[in-house]
Parts: structure tokens; sequence; C-alpha cells
């Protein structure tokens, strides 16, 4: 671990609103990442953006009757908002849109392209005569060549996952015309000059994961192919070079530049050296397992082609997709829940909490289950953690009034109790640091459960010798669980905190004090109650009906 880090998580289109799939395989984790980077005491920033550009949010922004850049600043900002409110804590968030990101877009193009790996090529593309526009992407619908599904559009076939070649029976999106085909000149960027160079790099990176290195290692042995970066389109990065007037790039040739331009022009504004913080710090792209080949070949290739002026990445968590009720979400089937909306219902740390919980740290797929949700809700936060947490600052509060006492002698279950906080910083943050969350917070949850038992075992009530070693070892236990679950279910957390009648913000305390015994006898609590409320069956059943999605 350096003492410096950036964070990144992927992009998110401004083109539509944040649902439960985004964050849970790449925005919640990131998030609960660099909290915990903080509190370890690294320089840590996390820093998203806005990806503005591409055919879609053209065609959407057209559809809807507005330009492009009222749209995208709408979704920016929306965005945002709802991020916000289930606690991803940004420490920027831009977009690719930026006069900056423009700039530095265009200039790796340029070195690139001095550095031999651009070259033109004519190639064909469709062209509406009654548009007066070249046809990329989306722009075009029709029959899928493989599994003949209709309404499909050209790069990409919905119904059997597969881009077309071509596809069969070409229309117009817009105005459902035939196209023509039409000659025109696209910038490619040389990937296959870096398969060596790729390989090497994933060879050596011991922090990415070995399943997922592994099949991009098969797609490098078979055969990278070279990148068309160019789109005919009024919307994206203009391409710098005289000839090439009225094309830009392809969005996937500027969004990933978002990350190192809006994190540069952060750094600078706070006074430090951007490029040299990028180059000395731990850099993590935090995806999911869709958009692997674009990170794992195409941004590192990029950053070798430039000659590594700003350094590859270190980390690149990818993780699998949330399905709903075991189906895949699908915005055009209406089968998806917003953030926005799902908050207005439940608590952010509620949703936080589960959705770390039922995530592993590898590409299988994790489920959102509304019975489950419930059932773990009730269970693990409530039944236990919440429990724990009130029955001992409760305990506290009425039997000495407030005060922690001055502990017994301690025998060997106390002792047991003792080691436990002692070992706990250590335990978690070895997790932590591998990445490996959802285990992380299950060992969290176990001490919470150890400290249940211990504290019903003791049954402190009857007021008999080593009443007050409980008390003390308990109300010490809940300050290291207000620490340990900063980063998880930082509201809930902070809570508890205040509860404990401790000064300031948990998010100040570093990671390694959770490990003393810091509160002393004659410490007083704050103010005590629950610090959650049960989620009851009927509740669900009909914020299940009213958020959807429909079936
Ligand atoms: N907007 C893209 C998506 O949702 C992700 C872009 S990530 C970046 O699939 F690296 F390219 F920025
Ligand atoms: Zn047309």
């Amino acid at each position: 671990m350096r003492d410096k880090a950036i964070i990144t998580s992927a992009l998110p289109y401004a083109n539509g609103e944040i649902h439960l799939g985004h964050v849970a395989s790449t925005y919640l984790p990131a998030d609960v990442t660099t909290r915990f980077l903080k509190q370890k005491g690294v320089e840590a920033y996390y820093i998203c953006a806005s990806d503005d550009f591409g055919t879609p949010i053209l065609i959407q922004s057209e559809k809807e009757g507005k330009n492009p850049s009222e749209y995208v600043a709408y979704w920016n900002k929306r965005d945002y908002e709802d991020f916000t409110a289930f606690g991803i804590d940004f420490d920027f968030f831009y977009h690719t849109s930026s006069s900056e990101n423009i700039k530095f877009v265009q200039y790796v193009f340029d070195k690139l392209n001095a550095a031999g790996h651009i070259y033109k090529k004519e190639i064909i593309q469709f062209y509406c005569n009654n548009d007066k526009k070249f046809l990329p992407d989306r722009y075009v619908k029709g029959i899928c060549p493989y599994c003949k599904a209709e309404d499909q559009y050209s790069d990409l076939c919905e119904s059997c996952g597969r881009v077309p070649d071509e596809i069969s029976n070409p229309k117009c999106a817009i105005c459902g015309s035939i196209p023509t085909k039409e000659k025109t000149n696209h910038y490619f960027f040389r990937l296959k000059n870096f398969e060596d160079s790729l390989s090497k790099w994933l060879d050596k990176n011991e922090n990415l994961q070995k399943d997922v290195k592994k099949y991009v290692q098969n797609w490098i042995k078979s055969g990278l192919v070279d990148w068309d970066i160019t789109r005919d389109i009024t919307w994206g990065v203009p391409i710098p070079l005289g000839e090439a007037k009225g094309k830009v790039f392809y969005g996937w040739f500027d969004n990933h530049l978002a990350y190192i331009s809006s994190s540069i022009k952060f750094l600078d504004e706070k006074g430090i050296n951007g490029k040299e913080f990028w180059n000395a710090a731990d850099i993590y792209h935090f995806i999911g397992k869709d958009i692997v080949y674009h990170h794992y070949l195409f941004l590192p290739a990029m950053r070798l082609g430039i000659e590594e002026e700003y350094k590859l990445p270190d980390y690149i968590p990818t993780r699998g997709h949330l399905t709903l009720q075991s189906k895949k979400i699908s915005k055009s089937r209406n089968w998806y829940i917003g953030l926005k909306e799902f908050l207005e219902y439940y608590p952010a740390d509620y949703l936080r909490y589960y959705l770390v919980a039922i995530n592993p740290y590898s590409q299988d797929d994790l489920n959102f289950d509304w019975n489950d949700f419930t059932t773990r809700i009730n269970s693990e936060l409530i039944g236990n953690l919440g429990n724990f947490v009130n029955r001992a600052l409760g305990f506290t509060k009425k039997a000495f009034m407030g005060k922690v006492p001055e502990p017994d002698e301690f025998d060997d279950m106390d002792k047991d109790a003792e080691i436990k906080i002692k070992k706990m910083s250590g335990e978690i943050e070895t997790l932590m640091e591998q990445n490996h969350l959802d285990r992380a917070l299950k060992k969290i949850m176990e001490f919470s459960s150890f400290f249940n038992q211990y504290f019903q075992h003791k049954e402190p009530w009857k007021k008999e010798p080593g009443t007050s070693t409980c008390v003390y070892l308990s109300v010490n236990a809940a300050r290291s669980l207000s620490i340990l679950l900063y980063s998880f279910i930082p509201n809930s957390s902070q809570k508890i905190w205040v509860q404990l009648g401790l000064q300031g913000s948990v998010k100040d305390f570093k990671w390694d004090s959770l490990s003393n015994l810091e509160i002393k006898p004659g410490h007083c609590l704050g103010d005590v109650s629950p610090i959650f409320s049960k989620v009851e069956q009927d509740e669900t059943e009909k914020y299940k009906k009213q958020l959807g999605p429909s079936e």
C-alpha cells in the first residue's frame, strides 16, 4: 500500500438515472475502499466524472429536442445528487466533455500519432441521404444476422449479445429510410502493436484478479484487432487534424482519459502537482465485468503508447452484475430499481450494507432479492449489531448513569474479549487490502455477534462481580465497531460514535486506534437510542410493488 492513492470507478453515461446495478458493482465498492484508505492515513482521492460523449447520448438528446450539452449537464447533476444521497463521497465529480479532458485527449492522440500508433484507412459506412449524416453504431437499426432478432442496433444485438459484422435490412434510426453506403476516412489505433507489452504488464502485475488476467491473456493470444477510434458525428472530442474536419473520437477513446484529466485538474487546483501525484500513487479503477476489454487492453495500451507518462493502473477491481430477483436488469424492459427512488423508502446504510454483504470480489453475478434484503437487515444489522450496541450502551446508561465503570479483574472470557478487540484492526485490514469487502464485513459482524453473546453470558444486569469489566469491554467494542463500520455504513457508524459520547467525527479517527481500549473509566456516554429500525415484511411487500420492477 502506497501512501497516496487515486480511486476511480467506471464513468456513468450521462444518459439516464443511476440504478442499483450501477452502485453494486462499482461505485459502492470504490467508495468503501476509499473511505478505508483514508482511515488508514493514505492520501486518497476518489475521482469520477460523467461520460458525456457518444452516439447513444446524441440520439437521446435529439429525441428529447435538447442540445446534447444541455442534456448531459442535466444528467451530470442528477447523477451526482443521487450518488451523494447514497453516501458515495467523491472528492471530485467532473465530466468527460470538460475543456481539460478535450485538451488532454487531443494531446494523447497527437503523441500516439507521432509515435506511429495511429493510421488512417478508408472504410465504408452507412449514410442517410435524407438526414445528410453518416450513421454509426445506434444510428442504424435492423435484423441481427446471427439470431434474426428484429429492431436491433447495428453495434449490438440485445437479444443474443453479439456484435453484428453487418446488420441485415438496415434502416436509419432517425427517419427510417434505407441508408446508402459511402466511403469515409477513419483513424485507427494500432492495438496490435501492444500485444507483447500488454501481456508482460498483465504477467507482472500481481494485484490484478487472476481469472480476469487469464481470459484477457487468451484474447491477446488469439490476436488483437486495431481499433476504429473515429465517428462522423457532431458530438465528441474533435480529432485535432486539419484533414479530419467534422470527425470526432469514439467515446471509448476519450472517456477513460478523464480519469487522468479530472484527477490532474482536481489536484492542481489543490496546489498538488497532479502528474507527480498520479505517478507516485496506487491507481485503482473499479469496474463491472462488461468493460474488461476496455480497461485491461485499450486503456493500458494507450498509456503504454504515450510512454507511461501517466502510470498504468495497479488495481482494476472487477465485479459481476447485479440481477434483480434473479433476472437480468434491463432499463428498456423496466426491470430495474432507481437509486433515488429506493432511498425514498430505505436509509442508504441499509442498502450499502446489503449490497456489500452479497458482493464477492469476483466476476460472479450477485442478486438483489427483496425477502433476502428484509431478512438480512432485520437479523444482521438490527438483530445483531443494533441489538448489541443498544444493549451495551443502554445498560451503561441505566446501571451506571452513563459513566463507564472501572473494570474488575479479567476472567478468561474477558481476556478473550480483549484479545478480539486488539486483533481486529489487523485482521480486517488484510481483507480490505485484498478487496474482499464482503468477507471483511462478515468478520466485523461476527465480532459484533461475539460481543452480543459475551454480554448475554455475563448477565451484567445481575450486578455480580465482573459486571463493570463486561461494561467496560463492551463499550470499547462498540467504539471499535463504529470505526470498523465507518467505510461500509458511515451514517450509522457516526450515530454510534455520538452515542458513545465521543467527540468529532468517526472518520477522523485512524484505523489503527480501533484496537486500543481508548474509552477509559469515568468517560460519559451521550444519549442512547436504537440505531436502526426494523424493516416490516408487509412494508417490503408494499414497496416492492411500488418500486417495481414490474413483472
Ligand atoms: N460509460 C461507460 C459505461 O457505462 C464506462 C466508462 S468507464 C471509462 O460502460 F473508463 F471509460 F471511463
Ligand atoms: Zn435517416
